[in-house]
């Protein structure tokens, strides 16, 4: 997953590996995490205005550094961990 243009405030979800991944630059380091929703499964989107990971599914909301902000989920996103590889996200 190509993150090199990401900038700083802002996510973006996408592959890696073989994982559905939610990344979000917040000025000094990435964070990346599953990008599942843990209430049922469902993936995040990345809502810019806010700076959220919102589920289509039934409403949950979570902060960019994936904590909830909005149920029905109750556990935040699950982090993963990764490496930089050429501007490339691994995990
Ligand atoms: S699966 Fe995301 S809110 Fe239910």
């Amino acid at each position: 997953m190509d993150i090199s243009n990401l900038a700083a405030g802002q996510g973006r979800t996408g592959v890696a590996g073989s994982k559905n991944v939610a990344v979000y630059n917040d000025g000094g380091s990435l964070i990346v995490m599953d990008n599942t929703c843990t209430h049922m499964g469902c993936q995040t989107e990345w809502n810019a205005s806010a700076a959220t990971w919102d589920c289509p599914c039934h409403g949950s909301r979570y902060h960019n550094d994936g904590s909830v902000m909005v149920g029905p989920a109750e556990a935040p996103l699950r982090r993963i961990k990764f490496s930089i590889v050429d501007g490339r996200l691994e995990v």
